[in-house]
């Protein structure tokens, strides 16, 4: 059974933690300081760490740095009281596996150390037997030679044959879709369909009858019964994108989906069961969702069984390369042009880029490239980084200098903030989704805003 040190200075709660996870059959070392609790890391043998983020002397950062720079795959599960989240978001950008919030029961602690610890030997296996197979994962249209993608296709062949829920995460255009649809096509349920839906595109109040379906007369209009996604997904895979938007008074119904793969259509009363593997994506942190209350805590834990993340462009810059040829020849194909490659300088060009709309966005450039290339191979010339400074793109105002841009006279962050959301209301003729991506923001980061500045919840029609 594997050791779990805990680095908590209020003793109570340290014997406490020790008792509950012992009482579970781990191991427990206890430290009260994080100098201490270094001492136990570089002698004992211990396989997770749980650390309070407040503690005397050293503080709870830097010992997960300290930790992190000893042994990097260590998972450190960080402990913070309410209103230090920011804290807590600056241990996950630090590489804290995950964080809890004071005060917490133990049965969530426990749940999240059972995660991390199962996520932990998931790529200790795969590891090793990649190393012993000297295996290299190879999918049908997929990219993937650096070490962080390899990783990602083993997870994605590990998992795939199950029937476990996956919540994929990853800036935009990172590949969710298309790992989404891997994990269909090498799953045992390839031969049934694969059934999406964006839980943003759809208003909010359509959303529910397209999942769920419903009956003949549940509402005006609905003069024939239709069955919704989940009940078109069975036997296969519904993939539910930006599941992040996904509004609360539905987020209950999908929770009972999930736990009991039953519902009942809009306006009917016999209950549906369906055999479906859920796979769920999104860009956004859910974890601010959840701080914000904007999401379940209990079906996020439903949805986060295997988490997969997908990282960014600039993070793997070593398949820029393969990527680029991928979509020469893709597109040389499907345009009928005859293109070779790719000169050195073209190449330095994307390889430097910081690729802000990742693979989407240099599968796009390259697209225009091979349209304008007029000799058999892509020259610098024929690529157009969009260099735009990130966030200003959309406003010319904003291309100002910062004394034309700054902030109007006599107003402050708070008061021009609430001007520019209820100015994104108004240009989006009062659609909350719409005003939502004017913003940059996703549907409940708005609705928070709104009831923060008092603007009421009404539903959108
Ligand atoms: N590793 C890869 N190899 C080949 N093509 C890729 C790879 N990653 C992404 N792509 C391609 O990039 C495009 C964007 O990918 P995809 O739509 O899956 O991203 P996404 O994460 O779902 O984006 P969004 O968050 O905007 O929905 C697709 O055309 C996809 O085929
Ligand atoms: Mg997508």
């Amino acid at each position: 059974m594997a050791t779990i040190l805990i680095v908590e200075d209020e003793p109570k709660m340290l014997r406490l933690l020790e008792l509950n996870l012992a009482d579970d059959g781990y191991s427990t070392r206890a430290a009260t300081t994080a100098e201490n609790g270094l001492k136990i890391l570089a002698s004992d043998k211990v396989d997770l760490v749980l650390s309070d983020v407040k503690l005397p002397g050293m503080s709870g950062l830097e010992f997960l740095q300290a930790v992190k720079r000893a042994n990097a795959a260590i998972p450190v599960v960080m402990m913070t009281a309410y209103g230090t989240v920011e804290t807590a978001v600056e241990a996950m950008k630090d590489g804290a596996s995950d964080f809890v919030l004071k005060p917490f029961s133990i049965e969530e602690i426990k749940l999240i150390i059972r995660k991390e610890l199962e996520v932990r030997r998931l790529h200790e296996e795969n590891r090793q037997l990649r190393e012993a197979l000297g295996q290299r994962y190879q999918f049908e249209n997929i990219v993937a030679n650096s070490p962080s993608m390899q990783e990602v296709l083993a997870t994605v062949e590990q998992v795939a044959p199950t029937n476990s829920t996956v919540l994929l995460g990853g800036e935009s255009g990172v590949g969710k879709d298309m790992i989404a649809r891997a994990i269909h096509q090498h799953s045992r349920r390839v031969n049934g369909p694969f059934i999406k839906i964006n839980c943003t595109a759809i208003p909010e109040n359509l959303l529910e009858s397209e999942l769920f379906g419903y009956e003949k007369g549940a509402f005006t209009g609905a003069v024939t019964a239709k069955p919704g996604k989940f009940e078109l997904a069975d036997k296969g895979t519904i993939f539910l994108d930006e599941i992040g938007d996904m509004p609360g008074s539905l987020q209950v119904k999908l929770l009972r989906v999930l736990q009991e793969r039953e519902f009942e259509r809009l306006g009917g009363t016999k209950t549906i069961k369906v055999d479906i593997r859920v796979v769920a994506a999104t860009n956004q942190d859910l974890r601010a969702a959840l701080e914000q209350g904007t999401f379940r805590e209990d079906l996020y834990y439903r949805l986060n069984v295997v988490p997969i993340s997908i990282p960014p462009l600039r993070a793997h810059k070593q398949d820029i390369p393969y990527l680029v040829d991928h979509f020469i020849k893709r597109f040389a194909e499907s345009s009928g042009k005859t293109i070779e490659g790719i000169t050195p300088e073209a190449m330095k060009l994307l390889v430097d880029f910081h690729w802000p709309g990742n693979v989407r966005e240099l599968e796009n450039i390259i697209e225009r490239a091979v349209v304008m290339a007029s000799g058999p191979r892509i020259e610098a010339g024929d690529i157009r980084l969009d260099v735009a400074p990130s966030g200003g793109q959309a406003n010319s105002q904003a291309t100002g200098n910062l004394a034309t841009m700054f902030l109007p006279e006599g107003m402050t962050l708070e008061q021009f903030e609430d001007k520019l959301i209820r100015e994104a209301l108004q240009r989006a003729g009062g659609n909350k989704s719409q005003a939502a991506r004017l913003l940059g923001l996703s549907r409940n980061a708005l609705r928070y805003r709104l009831s923060k500045i008092g603007v009421p919840d009404e539903p959108e029609s």
